[in-house]
């Protein structure tokens, strides 16, 4: 067991490299399912989802290699089963059902229970799989599909779901005829997706927009792709600079994909410019209050809504922040509260009140965004603080806190004793 433990004030300077994508590794990594052969992955984050998803890789007879860059030989999967032990971890297991059940035509992967941020469930991928001709049984909390071969279909999604538009589009490509997505979800990660599954051979159309057409193909062949950079990441490390009144090029970012999230650290008064090699940001002293509804992409993304809330907590006025995408998002904001962020909550709606000057604290995240923030607050706060339940934080993060340190953050890593 690790923490984190930072001294606030430091001014971030310098340059910083962004590395692959969690959210597009994910779904990347699971399509290797559908080809027989080695694939390789490069620009592959070193995070916790990322080993968790090769374990279940390693589970189904999958052969997988290297880090940053994965090599993955599917020649000898044998096995269809997502067990409760990795999904209950990582709710990003449920990747593998597509791809298994597009290929071998069963799958088995344990029923995601509620997480941390929400009830999440997964009703969505399990409408479209049964469209396509799968049938679903839901049993002793497992989650089976079969099919001889999935066939193509017109879905519409009722909700936007990111993981559930990448799934469809993984059965769908193997299925015979066309499926047809309406609602997708629009994502860079699930266009990135469809940009892999090209390369293997599919013939995917509209991944990026909420239409996506899939003509199923017989046999896809494996890939040798790069992984595009972590949006979220770049965003974290953008909100780093603004909050310490810093000066930071952000390196290896897209920043075609962080528009909303630029838009609003400009509104509330960073300096944001694009360069040959990457954004820079500059944080101002004078930050202005700014409101934020989270949204499906090109959206303001959730992912970055607690990031912002300490960026709020430093600006001159009141700020109100929706979040509409998961119904219990705000699990940081009674930490950042033990920290002096003066917050209201109402519901889904988090009303913001700064300045305030936050003080360093114990604190503790229950998830990976959350454990951002507070690293996030204590870059600022006077004194110490200490981020418990590190693990959070490096599910999602490829070494966040090496990254801030080479920036000037006073921030380490310190081994603690048994549980936390
Ligand atoms: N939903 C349903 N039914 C479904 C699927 C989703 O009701 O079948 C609901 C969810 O409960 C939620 C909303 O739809 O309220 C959106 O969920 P979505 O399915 O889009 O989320 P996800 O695919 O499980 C991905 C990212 C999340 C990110 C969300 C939203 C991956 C591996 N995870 O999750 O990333 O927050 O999309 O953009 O791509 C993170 O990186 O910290 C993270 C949580």
């Amino acid at each position: 067991m690790y923490k984190i433990v930072i001294k606030g004030g430091r001014r971030l300077r310098g340059e910083v490299s962004v590395s692959g994508a969690k959210n597009a590794a994910l779904p990347i990594l699971a399509s290797s399912l559908l080809a027989r052969g080695q694939s390789t992955y490069r620009n592959v984050p070193g995070l916790g989802d990322v080993i968790t998803m090769r374990k279940l890789l390693g589970q189904l007879g999958a052969e997988v290699s290297g880090d940053g860059t994965t090599v993955v030989d599917t020649s000898n999967v044998v096995n269809f089963e997502a067990p409760y032990e990795l999904v209950k971890t990582m709710r990003a297991s449920a990747l593998v059902l597509g791809p298994l059940v597009g290929r071998y035509g069963k799958a088995q992967v344990s029923l995601p229970g509620g997480c941390a941020i929400g009830a999440r469930p997964i009703d969505q991928h399990l409408k479209g799989l049964s469209a396509m001709g799968a049938r679903i049984e839901l049993e002793h909390g497992l989650v089976t599909a079969r099919a001889r071969r999935l066939h193509g279909a017109t879905i519409v999604f009722d909700v936007v779901t990111v993981t559930g538009t990448e799934n469809l589009m993984m059965a769908a490509a193997l299925a015979k005829g066309t499926t047809v997505l309406e609602n997708a979800a629009c994502e860079p990660e699930v266009e990135e997706l469809g940009r892999v599954l090209n390369k293997m051979g599919a013939h995917v159309r509209g991944a990026g927009t909420s239409l996506i057409t899939i003509e199923g193909v017989d046999e896809l062949h494996p890939v040798d792709h790069a992984i595009i950079p972590d949006r979220i990441e770049a965003g974290t490390l953008m909100v780093a600079a603004a909050i310490t009144r810093g000066n930071v090029l952000i390196r290896d970012c897209l920043p075609e994909h962080l528009d909303a999230v630029i838009a609003k650290l400009v509104a509330a008064g960073a300096e944001v410019t694009m360069e040959a090699d990457g954004v820079r940001v500059v944080g101002k002293a004078d930050i202005k209050p700014t409101d934020i509804a989270t949204r499906p992409h090109p959206g303001f993304p959730t992912d970055m809504q607690a990031q912002f809330m300490v960026l709020m907590s430093k600006a001159k006025g009141q700020s109100v922040l929706s979040e509409n995408i998961f119904e219990n998002r705000f699990m940081h904001v009674p930490e950042l509260m033990r920290m002096g962020a003066d917050i209201v909550i109402d519901g889904h709606i988090a009303v913001v009140r700064g300045p305030v000057k936050l003080k360093g604290a114990k604190v503790m995240a229950t998830d990976l965004r959350a454990s951002a923030c507070l690293v996030l607050a204590g870059l600022i706060a006077d004194g110490t603080t200490e981020v418990l339940r590190v693990y959070h934080l490096d599910r999602g993060y490829d070494h966040l806190e090496r990254k801030l340190r080479r920036l000037g953050a006073d921030i380490r890593r310190v081994k603690v004793k048994g549980e936390l």
